[in-house]
C-alpha cells in the first residue's frame, strides 16, 4: 500500500484555539480523508510547539509553571479537532520526553557536524513572535517584518546553525523541484531571504529556561526552531524509541502552513535534513490568511472568531465547509459573520441540503420510497450523468494540489447543475400521470445517483453529514466507496430511500447575524479564562481574605494629571473614603455620582497620581475595550458585607 504523510504546523498553546488555526487542520484533514479513501496508508500528524519566552513569560504572570499554562489550553487544541472531525493520527506534544529527545540527539549530531558552532547574539528580537531580524529585515519603521510590532536589541552567547553554507544547495532545491506551492512563493523565498544572503541562525538561548537544554551546554536551550521543526521526523521515531515509523513515512508528502512559516519550512527545514543527510520532503504548501476586519485573525490582534461556537451553532461541517470553501488558492481569505452564514445558506441549506431533502422526498412522496425498475431515458439526462461521471477525476487533482476551493466549487457546480435537472424535468408534473412512471423513476433514480457521487466527493470535506446523506439516499458504504464514484447507476434499480432530518436548516440570514454579532463579541476571551481559572484556583478561606463592601458614589471629579482616572468619594457606611478609578474612559463624573457601587475595603492604601486611594472599585470587561462597573441595586446599605 502507497504511504502518505502530511503535517500541520505544531501550535503554539499560548492562547486558545479559534477559526485562524482550523484553516489548515482541517484542510490536511480533508486531503487525510481524501487520501484513505483512494487507498493510501496515511499518516496525518498535528500537535503542539509548547516551548519558548512567550510561554515562559505567561505562565509567571499567571504564577503558575509553564507546563501549567499550556496544559489547559493543549486539551482545548485536543477538544477543537474533536469537535472538528479532525482524524489525525498523531498528536505531538513538543514538551513530550521522546520529543525532547530527539532534539538533543538533532541539535548534538549538528553539531558535531561542524554545522552548528557557538558565538554571540546581537539582534533585534520580537518577543511576541520570538523572532531575531537583522537591522536589515525590520519593517520601514523598524519594526518586526511579521506582525509590525516594535523590536528590541538583543545581546547574548548562542549557538548558530551554519545555514549560509547552504544558501546555493537550498535555493535549488527551491527552484529546481516543485516543492514549495504556490510557485509564487518560491520567488518571494529566493529574493527576500536567499538572494539577500542567508544569515546564520541563532539556534540557542540562555535569556530564558523554558526549552529542550542543549545536553552538552546546559545553560542554553534550544531555540524555537530546530526544536519545532524537528517535530516532522521525532513523530515518526527519528532519534527516538517512541515509535518505528521513519523508514515506512518518510519524506513527508505534505506539509501545509500558512504563508507566515513559509520562510522557516522552505529554507531552515530542507537545510536541516540536507545537514542530517535525510531526505527532503515532497511538498509544501503555504496557503493564505483567515482575516478579520483586514488583518490577520489572531490572539494578539484581537480579532479571533471562538469554532467551538460556530460548530455548536451550525455544525461542524458546516464551519469546515465555509473555511475551506471560501479561501482561494494562494491568497487570504476574509471571514465575517455576512460571509460565514450566507455561505452556509446559501451552498449548504439552499443547494445541496434542498436537492437531498427533495430527492428524497420526491422518491418517498411518488413511490413509496422504493422506486420500480422500469425506466424512460431521455437525451436530456445526459448531461448530468456525464458531469456526474467526470466528477470525481475533475476533483482528485485539484486535493493533489490541495486547491480544496477548487475541488467543492467543482462539487458544487455538479449539485446546481441537479437542481436546475429537477426543474428542467418538472416531476411533480411528472407524479401527476400514471404512464409518467418511468419517466419520473429515471428522473429521481438520476437525482440519487448524482447526489451518491456528490456526496461520497463531499464526505472527506463533510465527515459528519455525508454519511447521513448515504442513509437518506439508501446507498450502503460499498456504494459511496472511491472506485465506485467514477461509475453512474451503482444504486439497486428498486432502490429505497429513507427521508431523514433536515441536514443544513434553512437560515433567516438578517436575524442570526444580528444575534451572531452578540453571542460572538464578548464570548471570545471567556474559555481562556476558564482555564486560566481552573489552573489558578484558591480554596474559600483565601476568597474570604478581601473584603467587599458596597458604597455609595456621593462625589466624583477627574485628575487632571491622568486622563484615565476618576477620584470618587464613596460612603462606605464608616465615615467615606476616597477612591481613585481608571474608568474615566468609560464613564464620566455625572454617570457615577448618585450610584451604588462594590469596592475592595481591605486593600492597601495608595497614593496614584498624587491622590490617595483607599479601595478599589469592582467593574468587569466588555468586551475589546469596554468596561463597565458594577453597579448595586438603589436599597443596599453603604458598608454592607458582599460575600
Ligand atoms: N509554532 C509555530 C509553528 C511551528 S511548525 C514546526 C507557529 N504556531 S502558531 O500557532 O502561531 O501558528 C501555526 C499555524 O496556525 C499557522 O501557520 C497557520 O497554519 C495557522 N493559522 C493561525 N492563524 C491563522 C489565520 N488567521 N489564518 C490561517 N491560518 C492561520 O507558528
Amino acid at each position: 500500500m502507497q504511504k502518505y504523510y502530511l503535517t500541520t504546523p505544531i501550535y503554539y498553546p499560548s492562547g486558545n484555539p479559534h477559526i485562524g488555526h482550523c484553516y489548515t487542520t482541517v484542510a490536511c484533514d480533508t486531503i487525510a480523508r481524501f487520501k484513505r479513501m483512494q487507498g493510501y496508508d496515511v499518516m496525518f500528524l498535528t500537535g503542539t510547539d509548547e516551548h519558548g519566552q512567550k510561554i515562559e513569560q505567561k505562565a509567571r504572570e499567571n504564577g503558575i509553571t509553564p507546563k501549567e499554562y499550556v496544559d489547559p489550553i493543549v486539551a482545548n487544541f485536543k477538544r477543537l479537532w474533536e469537535v472538528m472531525d479532525v482524524s489525525y493520527d498523531r498528536f505531538i506534544r513538543t514538551t513530550d520526553e521522546y520529543h525532547v529527545k530527539s532534539v538533543q540527539k538533532i541539535f548534538k549530531d549538528l553539531y558535531d557536524k561542524g554545522y552548528i558552532y557557538k558565538g554571540k547574539y546581537t539582534g533585534k528580537y520580537c518577543t511576541p513572535c520570538e523572532s531575531f531580524w537583522t537591522a536589515s529585515q525590520l519593517d520601514e519603521n523598524g519594526c518586526c517584518p511579521d506582525c509590525h510590532r516594535p523590536v528590541i536589541d538583543a545581546h547574548e552567547e548562542a549557538y548558530f546553525l551554519k545555514v549560509s553554507a547552504f544558501a546555493d544547495k537550498v535555493e535549488k532545491f527551491l527552484t529546481e523541484t516543485d516543492y514549495l506551492n504556490p510557485q509564487s512563493r518560491v520567488n518571494e523565498m529566493v529574493n527576500n531571504f536567499i538572494k539577500p544572503g542567508l544569515e546564520d541562525l541563532c539556534v540557542s538561548r540562555t535569556s530564558f529556561t523554558w526549552g529542550v537544554p542543549v545536553e552538552f551546554d546546559p545553560k542554553h536551550v534550544v531555540y524555537v526552531w530546530v526544536d519545532a521543526l524537528s517535530n516532522y521526523i521525532s513523530a515518526l521515531g527519528y532519534a527516538n524509541d517512541e515509535y518505528n515509523d521513519f523508514e515506512k513515512y518518510w519524506p513527508a508528502d505534505l506539509h501545509m502552513t500558512a504563508k507566515e512559516i513559509v520562510r522557516f519550512h522552505s529554507i531552515i527545514w530542507p537545510i536541516i535534513l540536507m545537514m542530517l543527510d535525510l531526505p527532503l520532503p515532497k511538498h509544501l504548501y503555504g496557503h493564505g490568511w483567515i482575516n478579520f476586519n483586514g488583518q490577520k485573525m489572531a490572539k494578539s490582534v484581537g480579532n479571533v472568531i471562538d469554532p467551538f461556537i460556530l460548530a455548536e451553532r451550525y455544525g461542524s461541517d458546516s464551519v469546515r465547509y465555509q473555511i475551506l470553501r471560501d479561501m482561494p488558492y494562494g491568497s487570504d481569505s476574509n471571514f465575517s459573520n455576512e460571509i460565514m452564514v450566507n455561505r452556509i445558506n446559501s451552498d449548504l441549506a439552499n443547494s445541496w441540503g434542498n436537492l437531498v431533502s427533495r430527492t428524497v422526498a420526491m422518491a418517498d412522496k411518488y413511490f413509496g420510497g422504493t422506486l420500480p425498475e422500469e425506466r424512460e431515458a431521455e437525451a436530456l439526462d445526459n448531461e448530468l450523468i456525464d458531469i456526474a461521471k467526470a466528477l470525481r477525476d475533475t476533483v482528485a487533482p485539484h486535493i493533489e494540489e490541495a486547491q480544496l476551493s477548487k475541488a467543492l466549487e467543482e462539487i458544487f457546480k455538479v449539485v446546481s447543475r441537479a437542481n436546475k435537472y429537477i426543474d428542467e424535468t418538472e416531476p411533480w408534473v411528472l407524479g401527476k400521470s400514471e404512464d409518467k412512471k418511468a419517466r419520473l423513476a429515471s428522473v429521481l433514480y438520476n437525482l440519487l445517483e448524482t447526489i451518491r457521487i456528490c456526496s461520497g466527493l463531499l464526505f472527506p470535506f463533510m465527515p459528519k453529514t455525508c454519511p447521513k446523506v448515504w442513509e437518506q439516499i439508501g446507498a450502503d458504504s460499498s456504494l459511496t466507496a472511491y472506485d465506485t464514484l467514477s461509475g453512474f447507476g451503482k444504486l439497486p434499480a428498486n432502490v429505497t430511500v429513507h427521508k431523514g432530518e433536515m441536514l443544513f436548516p434553512r437560515i433567516d440570514v438578517d436575524k442570526e447575524i444580528d444575534e451572531l454579532n452578540v453571542l460572538l463579541a464578548p464570548k471570545k476571551e471567556i474559555r481562556e479564562d476558564e482555564d486560566l481559572d481552573k489552573a489558578n484556583v484558591i480554596t474559600i478561606d483565601q476568597f474570604a481574605e478581601v473584603k467587599l463592601r458596597s458604597g455609595e458614589i456621593t462625589a466624583c471629579e477627574k485628575i487632571k494629571k491622568a486622563k484615565k482616572l476618576l477620584k470618587l468619594t464613596v460612603d462606605d457606611g464608616r465615615g467615606g473614603r476616597q477612591i481613585v478609578s481608571g474608568i474615566a474612559n468609560w464613564y464620566s463624573p455625572e454617570d457615577l455620582i448618585g450610584k451604588k457601587i462594590v469596592f475592595v475595603a481591605n486593600l492597601a492604601p495608595a497614593k496614584l497620581c498624587g491622590e490617595l486611594s483607599e479601595g478599589m472599585i469592582l467593574a468587569c470587561d466588555a468586551g475589546e475595550d469596554d468596561v463597565r462597573v458594577l453597579f448595586l441595586d438603589k436599597d443596599v446599605p453603604n458598608g454592607s458585607t458582599i460575600r
